[in-house]
C-alpha cells in the first residue's frame, strides 16, 4: 500500500509539471479565438492522470524530462485525448462525463468534438515533427505512434469494441480488443521513451504490453467497483451499454485474479530490464493494480 502511495505522489507532481508546460505550449500554439481552439484546450487541459506521458518520461529519463522528451510526451497525450473525445461521442460510447466535467460534445457540440479529435490527432504529429532529436529517432517516434494509433492499432480496437457491443465473445477475443484499443498506445508510450533513451525497444515494448493489458483490465473492474466521482467518468457504463469487458467475460473475482497475474508478470519484466532502483517505474505495476481512479 505504501508503495502505491509513493507512486501516486510522484505522479501527482509529474502531472502538475506536465500540465504547466502543456499550458504554455498550448497558449503559444492554440491562440485562435475559436470554439475549436477552446475545445482542444478544454479536452487536453482536463484533469487526466497523465499516465502515458509519465511512462514515456520515466523510460526516457528516469522521470526528469528535457524539452524533447516532454514534447514527445505531449504528442502521446494528444493522441490519447483525441481517442477519449471520440470514444465519448454519441455514435460511440455516448458519455456525458469525462475527467470530472462535461464531455467535449456536451460542452461544445458534436461537430466541434469531432473536429477537436481531428485537430488533436494531427497536432500530435506536428509536435513530433519538431522534437529536437536525431532525424532517425524522430522518424522512429512517428512510426511507433502512427502504427499504434491507426488502422492496425487503437482505431481497429475501437472498431472491434463497438462491433462486440451486446455480443458474447471469448476471453481471447476480448484480449485482442484490449490489446488494440488500449495496450497499443500505452506500450508505445513506453517504447517511445526507450527510443529517446537509445535503449532496446523490443524488451520495453513487451513490458509495455503487460502494463497496457493491466491498465484496461483495471479500467473494466473500476467501472463496476468505483463511483463516477472517483473516476471522473460515468461508472457502471459498461454493463448498461452491454460492453464485453474483463468483468463480463471472466467475472469480477477472476478479473481481479487476472489483473494480479499481469501485475506480477510486469514486475518480473522490470527486474529483467534492470531498471534503476530509484526509478518510480518499480512501483508502477502495483500502483496500476491498486488504483481507485
Ligand atoms: C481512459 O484512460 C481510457 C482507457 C484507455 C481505459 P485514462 O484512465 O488514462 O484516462 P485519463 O487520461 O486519466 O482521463
Ligand atoms: C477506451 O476504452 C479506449 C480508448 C481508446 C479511448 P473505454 O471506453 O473503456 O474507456 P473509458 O472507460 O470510456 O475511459
Ligand atoms: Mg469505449
Ligand atoms: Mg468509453
Ligand atoms: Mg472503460
Amino acid at each position: 500500500m505504501a508503495r502505491t502511495t509513493d507512486f501516486s505522489t510522484w505522479l501527482a507532481k509529474f502531472a502538475a509539471d506536465f500540465d504547466k508546460q502543456l499550458n504554455v505550449v498550448l497558449g503559444d500554439e492554440l491562440s485562435h479565438d475559436s470554439r475549436l481552439h477552446q475545445a482542444v484546450k478544454y479536452a487536453l487541459l482536463g484533469k487526466g492522470k497523465r499516465i502515458r506521458p509519465a511512462l514515456c518520461c520515466l523510460v526516457a529519463s528516469n522521470g526528469a524530462p528535457n524539452e524533447a522528451v516532454m514534447r514527445t510526451a505531449m504528442a502521446i497525450e494528444a493522441v490519447h485525448t483525441y481517442s477519449l473525445v471520440h470514444d465519448d461521442l454519441p455514435a460511440m460510447d455516448d458519455d456525458c462525463l469525462r475527467r470530472g466535467r462535461a464531455t467535449v460534445h456536451v460542452q461544445f457540440d458534436e461537430a466541434t468534438a469531432i473536429l477537436c479529435g481531428d485537430a488533436l490527432l494531427t497536432y500530435a504529429f506536428e509536435l513530433l515533427a519538431t522534437v529536437d532529436v536525431d532525424a532517425e529517432q524522430r522518424i522512429e517516434l512517428v512510426r511507433v505512434l502512427s502504427q499504434s494509433a491507426g488502422h492496425n492499432g487503437m482505431v481497429l480496437g475501437q472498431h472491434l469494441d463497438i462491433d462486440a457491443t451486446s455480443q458474447s465473445i471469448s476471453f481471447e477475443e476480448l484480449q485482442n480488443i484490449h490489446l488494440l484499443k488500449t495496450t497499443e498506445l500505452i506500450a508505445s508510450a513506453i517504447e517511445m521513451g526507450s527510443v529517446l533513451a537509445g535503449q532496446n525497444t523490443d524488451k520495453w515494448r513487451k513490458f509495455g504490453e503487460k502494463i497496457g493489458m493491466l491498465f484496461q483490465v483495471v479500467d473494466d473492474i473500476l467501472d463496476v467497483t468505483a463511483d463516477s466521482e472517483q473516476l471522473g467518468k460515468t461508472a457502471g457504463k459498461d454493463d448498461a451499454a452491454q460492453k464485453p469487458t474483463a468483468v463480463s467475460v471472466l467475472g469480477l473475482d477472476e478479473a481481479r485474479e487476472f489483473a494480479a497475474q499481469l501485475c506480477a508478470t510486469a514486475e518480473n519484466g522490470l527486474q529483467q530490464l534492470g531498471v534503476e532502483s530509484t526509478n518510480p517505474l518499480n512501483q508502477l505495476p502495483s500502483f496500476l493494480l491498486d488504483r481507485s481512479f
